[in-house]
């Protein structure tokens, strides 16, 4: 009979006959996919198990200090924490295309993996949190044409030639089902219970130009919507929920003075795998009330949207 301490049990069992006795190097994002199948593969081998925290900037507030107290604290897993802001925000500059964005964050993920893979003395493996629906929609539109939708960093933003092989122990499963597994590895219910947050972070909320300020400005932005979310007691009902921030700036007046500055869009969506989305019905008042803080206390943005659209046609990210 099939139960999720078998299947634990199970992925153990293959991620110690893949591995045998090589080196792993796990990627954490941040999310709950990366630190699932970090904990897992821990389980499974040990000290063979390095994990490292790209942190590229691109972050929402406090979430790195979160990742690495979890890691480290809950856990007495080993985690390096390499401060890539730099690296990846000039890369950036000047790209504006989706899915060139995406490319070159991949591409440099993979060299800072390596590069930290070197000081220990060489990694054979890289370990990841992709899940069934990431692998989809990486490959195809189910059911039509063989179109790429977006590469998701973590399969197809992957750069052809790498020197190390994947281990992927989550591939085969939903959303729901790495929760499980999450809580049946003993993973706080509360970090277990967070959104989604994908890879590429705030760049792929970000249509256009990535910059420091524009993320800086998002953060601040986003980080009152979810406050507003979670005072409300919405947060567990909603699959994800974030701010973007838009290339286009309108008018606006603050007392009495003209402002001309950034439109934000929000986004909230009920799903239960990522692959469909509905849109969050929020109230009016609760609408109102977000709209009128972000105004108020994020410098830079004039003006608040919310996004009406449905998955397909539209997608859970902007980009
Ligand atoms: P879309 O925008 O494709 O998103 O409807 C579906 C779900 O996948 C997340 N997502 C990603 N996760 N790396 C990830 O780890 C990525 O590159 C990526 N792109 C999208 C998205 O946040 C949503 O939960």
């Amino acid at each position: 009979e099939w139960s999720m301490a078998a299947y634990r049990e199970q992925k153990i069992a293959d991620i110690r006959a893949q591995v045998g006795s090589g080196r792993v190097i796990c990627g954490l994002s941040g999310g709950v996919d990366s630190a699932v199948a970090a904990v897992l593969i821990h389980e499974a081998i040990g000290e063979q198990l390095t994990c490292v925290f790209v942190d590229h900037g691109l972050m929402r507030a406090n979430e790195a200090e979160q990742v690495v107290s979890l890691f480290r604290g809950h856990y007495n897993i080993p985690l390096v924490h390499v401060q890539a802001e730099e690296l990846f925000l000039s890369g950036l500059a000047g790209v504006s295309d989706p899915e060139a964005k995406r490319k070159f964050i991949g591409k440099t993920f993979i060299e800072v993996f390596e590069e930290e893979a070197k000081k220990i003395g060489g990694a054979d493996f890289l370990a990841q949190g992709t899940l069934y629906p990431d692998v989809i929609e990486s490959v195809s539109f189910t059911g039509g044409p063989s179109v790429t939708i977006k590469s998701h960093h973590n399969v197809g933003g992957l750069p052809e030639r790498m020197n190390m092989k994947l281990v992927e122990p989550l591939r085969e499963l939903f959303k729901d089902e790495v929760r499980a597994l999450g809580v049946e590895l003993g993973l706080p219910p509360a970090f277990v219970g967070r959104h989604p947050f994908p890879g590429p972070g705030l760049a792929i909320r970000i249509p256009g130009e990535v910059s420091k300020e524009k993320c800086d400005i998002l953060r601040k932005a986003d980080t009152i919507y979810l406050e507003e979310i979670r005072n409300a007691g919405l947060y567990d009902a909603i699959w994800q929920a974030f701010a973007v921030l838009l290339p286009v700036r309108t008018v606006g007046v603050m007392g009495d003075a003209r402002t001309y500055d950034y439109v934000c869009g929000l986004r909230a969506v009920t799903s239960v795998d990522g692959m469909t989305a509905d849109v969050y019905p929020f109230s009016a008042e609760f609408l109102s009330r977000v709209a009128t803080r972000i105004v108020n206390e994020v410098q830079g943005i004039n003006r608040v949207v919310y996004d009406y659209t449905s998955k397909p046609p539209g997608t859970i990210e902007w980009e």
